[in-house]
């Protein structure tokens, strides 16, 4: 067993940019670090499900490699940066390209104000995709009764595959395809969500960062400019990885 192994595996702290964050064992740089209330931008994570590594917004240096802050296991000892002008240089970009595969009009979308992939653009400072947009054309899945989903906002996260198979104890979402051509496969006779095993109260009808999976007739219940990026932007939120 290696000494950083044997590290991780007993509490204890590292530095993340200059500040000292404690860890209890198992827990990883993105974990302790949101607990003690640092944040590291991300958008694939949160805690109580496992992690994906999909989207790499949480990409910090440990000891001057690079790794996904909700994958490493913390160490003592570690020496993690993340708010560097490289590193949010490179989260933006990754931002701007998850924006011009999609259709994020944030100003028509319902999701504007308690969206993640926005809150995480206006804290990288993006002004603009600098990408050719790809302006996709999947059919809204509005057959279900309580819940829509729009995929041509979906960022692929996982979050909601996860929820459902590790908090509902459902299996009602998947990512299928591969590269450009990957998409949310719904588990159901029609492939859509209207005779899957879906619920309103499923924690996976609620999780999606952005506006692609929302629950339906709660359009604009609280107004623009009272929802929770409004006022106090992504990074000083106190537990910005809650729903
Ligand atoms: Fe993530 Fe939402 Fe897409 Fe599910 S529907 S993968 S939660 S963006
Ligand atoms: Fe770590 Fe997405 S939050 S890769």
């Amino acid at each position: 067993m290696t000494a950083q192994r044997i590290d991780a595996l007993s509490p204890g702290t590292f530095e993340l940019d200059g500040h000292e964050v404690e860890f209890a064992p198992g827990d990883t740089v993105l974990q302790a670090a949101t607990r003690a209330g640092r944040h590291i931008p991300h958008l694939c994570w949160k805690e109580g499900l496992s992690a994906h590594a999909s989207c790499r917004v949480c990409t910090v240096t440990v000891n001057g490699r690079s790794g996904a802050a909700c994958t490493v296991q913390a160490a003592t000892g570690q020496v993690v940066r993340s708010d560097t002008p490289e590193l949010n240089e490179q989260r933006k970009t990754l931002l701007e390209m998850l924006f011009v595969e999609g259709n994020h009009f944030c100003p028509g979308c319902e999701k504007s104000g308690d969206c993640l992939l926005q809150a995480n653009a206006y804290d990288m400072k993006m002004t603009g995709p600098h990408f050719e947009a790809l302006s996709p054309t999947c059919p809204v899945d509005a057959s279900h009764p309580d819940v829509w989903l729009d995929r041509n906002r979906c960022i692929l996260c996982g979050l909601c595959v996860r929820a459902s198979a590790e908090l509902d104890g459902k299996h009602v979402f998947a990512v299928g395809g591969h590269g450009i051509h990957s998409h949310l496969l719904v588990d159901s006779p029609s492939g859509q969500l209207g005779d899957s095993a879906l619920s309103l109260s499923d924690r996976a009808a609620h999780i999606c960062p952005v506006g692609a999976l929302l629950p339906k007739r709660r359009g604009f219940v609280v107004p623009i400019g009272q929802r929770r990026f409004d006022a106090v932007p992504l990074a000083q939120q106190p537990e910005p990885d809650l729903p």
